[in-house]
């Protein structure tokens, strides 16, 4: 084996990371406060879409493979990385709690020569001025006896076509020595690494990279309102844009931007911007209106249906074939559309129930006579597994988010 590695936080970035790592002939301990996962993980059971039961099974058979909620456990492996969740507080701002708890579960167990590496996307600055003094006040030397590193995680959960391994990797040091030791590492897991000048340039590039994205496919929001006045399908627009074969870039409109990432990294940024005094226009206007977009989508089905009426959406999740609710604008447009009055259900293979005011809804199977229930259907997210021959076919009316289904039939409407 080459090493032996310990990751914190075992979600859609920590769990495939680990995985990698093993079949990367690491030795490899998982270590996650949450005593459900792990459970779930000894019993050989998967709670990640991407991740099929029989992966997690055969990796519980594996002599090289532990889970623990543990961190004593830190005290026996080379490498420590971190991939706990950074989150928005209820002011919006960063809340590094997991991070600082993270850090403060395993300073017992540190020992000389280990390296830490913060995959936990984070504003520039964090790694240098919140995380190395917690290690600095124990006494550690960083780059003498202790390396630490940052290196962002571009994993897309759901997406097929980039793996881990092939996802070029961002990585950076708190020194030279950091970066040089984290090199050695991560160029045994992953085939291109990208090494920048400092942590705070790393941790700067991920907040772009999402950045860039909120503010352009809030941009596209914007547009398609502009479009339906006009009468343009801004889909056909797009598309005929992106034959330009240098300078565009297509994004998507779509039921607003959700996820732990996208709607989230900005805010980060945007703190941080003010600590210095300064502004962030951009993030604010697309903050604006992709808060706006659900009361849009709710605003486009009171055209389509009187309240009152039965709707079926289609697709919780805030984006297509993963599990995850975080930040979903699937759910202020349910909840919406709730309050006015409609009667509403929902179709989503991904989750098997929702709550919402003490009262559980439970996902809604279709057939051509259940479709032809509903006054309208409305797609939100689209799961390659939705049958939307059928949709399009056996529906009243279906009012169309994410561009999937004919507009030239007179019963479906487009964002
Ligand atoms: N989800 C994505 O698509 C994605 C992509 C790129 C980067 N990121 C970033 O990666 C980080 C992790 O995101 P995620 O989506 O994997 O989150 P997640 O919530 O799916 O997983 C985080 C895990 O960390 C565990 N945890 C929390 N505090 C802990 C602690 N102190 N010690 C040990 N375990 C702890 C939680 O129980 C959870 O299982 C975040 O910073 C996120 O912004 C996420």
């Amino acid at each position: 084996m080459k090493g032996k590695i310990a990751v914190v936080g075992l979600g859609y970035v920590g769990l495939p990371l680990a995985i990698l790592c093993h079949s990367k002939k690491f030795d490899v301990v998982g270590i996650d406060i949450d005593p459900s996962k792990i459970d779930s993980l000894k019993r050989g059971k998967s709670y990640l879409t991407d991740l099929e039961d029989s992966e997690i099974e055969q990796l519980s058979k594996s002599k090289h493979f532990a889970y623990s909620s543990n961190f004593s456990t830190v005290k026996e492996v080379d490498t420590i990385v971190i991939c706990v969740p950074t989150p928005l507080n209820n002011k919006a701002e960063p809340n590094l709690d997991f991070v600082k708890k993270a850090f403060e579960n395993m300073l017992p167990y540190l020992k000389p020569h280990q390296l830490i590496v913060v995959e936990s996307s984070t504003y520039p600055g964090t790694t240098e001025e919140v995380l190395k003094p917690m290690l600095e006040i124990e006494g550690w030397e960083i780059g003498q006896n202790l390396y630490l590193g940052y290196s962002p995680e571009r994993i897309d959960p759901g997406n097929q076509l980039f793996s881990l391994a092939n996802i070029p990797k961002i990585i950076s040091g708190s020194s030279l020595q950091c970066l040089h030791v984290l090199q050695d590492v991560y160029k045994e897991i992953f085939n291109e690494l990208v090494p920048v000048k400092s942590t705070k340039i790393a941790e700067m590039t991920k907040i772009v990279e999402n950045t860039q994205r909120f503010i352009n496919i809030s941009f596209m929001n914007e547009l398609s309102k502009l479009s339906e006045n006009l009468d343009i399908d801004i889909w056909e627009v797009i598309e005929a844009a992106s034959t330009k074969p240098y300078g565009f870039m297509p994004y998507y409109p779509g039921p607003g931007i959700g996820g732990h990432c996208i709607p989230v990294d900005p805010l980060y940024l945007k703190w941080k911007a003010q600590e210095l005094g300064l502004k962030t226009d951009f993030i604010d206007l697309a903050k604006k209106i992709n808060d706006e977009q659900p009361a849009y989508i709710i605003e486009r089905i009171n055209r389509l249906v009187e309240t009152g009426g039965k709707l079926l959406v289609i697709g919780l999740t805030y984006k297509k074939d993963i599990n995850d609710l975080r930040e979903s604008s699937s759910l202020p447009i349910l909840e919406g559309l709730i309050d006015q009055g409609y009667e509403v259900q929902y179709h989503d293979p991904f989750i098997a129930q929702f709550t919402y005011h003490e009262v559980v809804y439970y996902h809604q199977d279709i057939s051509s006579e259940s479709l032809a229930d509903y006054d309208c259907v409305i797609l939100l997210t689209d799961h390659s597994q939705i049958n939307f021959t059928l949709i399009e076919q056996k529906s009243k009316k279906v009012f169309d988010t994410r561009n999937c289904l004919d507009t030239t039939l007179p019963h479906v409407y487009k964002l």
